[in-house]
């Protein structure tokens, strides 16, 4: 139970949240202002944004909205200044802003593939490049990529972010490697379906339930995972309680990748 700002344990610390406009990017943002940070929700959607930051707000806490598109590296660098201006420097990146586009290979338009290229792999590189410099100078950071469990086993029509999700792991273990030696921790979150738009996509509420109870069932646990318990295990990896965790893949999926799904013989 806390009792005042010297139990926050993220206290001022600066965090920049991509996609921090709805769904679990939402969640973070808000998980990370209750623990104490001043948090920077970027979405390329400005209103979400600024709704986010502006509930944080009333709440107490500190966060500014900025609208950033994380596929324009001159954007990405305006954010992290607007970060730095704002509350002195960075500390905390959470790569989560991304997209979806379903398709077989054979007939997935090319530019859907680069697109989301772009947005789910490239923009997390933009961010990691612009932010390291500025949490060197504060001796150190944590750098949070969101993965998905298509990084360990996918389905039809999943190329694309597949592929993006697999290669935000190898950025996430080469980038701890590089920005070890700067006390940078990089760590790659790995969910399984979480209860958030990108699950829910433009789905008619029943097909939406369908989707949610195959998932629940394909889980040993037999549930969907929360974004708050997706905030929840960001808000702990940023704090000084897992300071050797670096360059891992997590998965929280209610055990869904350890089932393999084939009769007993
Ligand atoms: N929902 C799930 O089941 C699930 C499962 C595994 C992983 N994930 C991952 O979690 C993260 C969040 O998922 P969500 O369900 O909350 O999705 P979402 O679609 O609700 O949120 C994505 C956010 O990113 C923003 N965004 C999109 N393109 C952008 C761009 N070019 N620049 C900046 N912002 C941009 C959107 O405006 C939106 O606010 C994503 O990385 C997703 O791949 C989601």
């Amino acid at each position: 139970m806390k009792t005042g700002k010297d139990n926050w344990s993220l206290k001022d610390k600066v965090a920049i949240v991509t996609g921090g406009g709805r769904g679990i990017g939402q969640s973070i943002a808000e998980t990370l202002s209750s623990e104490g940070a001043w948090v920077v929700v970027a979405d390329i959607d400005e209103g979400n944004a600024r709704a986010v930051a502006r509930a944080i707000n009333e709440s107490g806490q500190q966060a500014m909205a900025v609208r950033c598109d994380v596929r324009d590296e001159s954007q990405v660098q305006f954010l992290v200044q607007q970060a730095v201006d704002w509350g002195g420097g960075v500390d905390i990146l959470i790569n989560n802003a991304a997209i979806m586009r379903r398709g077989f290979v054979w007939s997935l338009p090319s530019k859907d593939f680069e697109e989301l290229i772009q947005v789910n792999l490239i923009g997390p590189f933009y961010c990691i490049k612009q932010c390291a410099p500025r949490m060197k100078e504060r001796g150190g950071g944590v750098i949070i990529n969101i993965s998905s469990i298509h990084a360990f086993g996918t389905m039809e029509e999943m190329s694309a972010y597949a592929t993006a999700k697999t290669g935000l792991i190898g950025l996430t273990r080469a980038c701890a490697i590089d920005l070890g030696p700067w006390n940078i921790r990089v760590l790659a979150i790995c969910p399984g379906a979480v209860d958030a738009p990108m699950l829910h996509g433009d789905r008619p509420q029943e097909q939406i339930e369908v989707i949610r109870s195959q998932w629940a069932r394909a889980a040993p646990l037999g549930c969907i995972v929360t974004p708050q318990e997706i905030a929840q295990l960001v808000a702990f990896l940023c704090t000084d309680k897992a300071p050797s965790m670096t360059g891992a893949a997590l998965l929280i999926d209610a055990g869904v990748a350890a089932h393999l799904r084939v009769r007993d013989l």
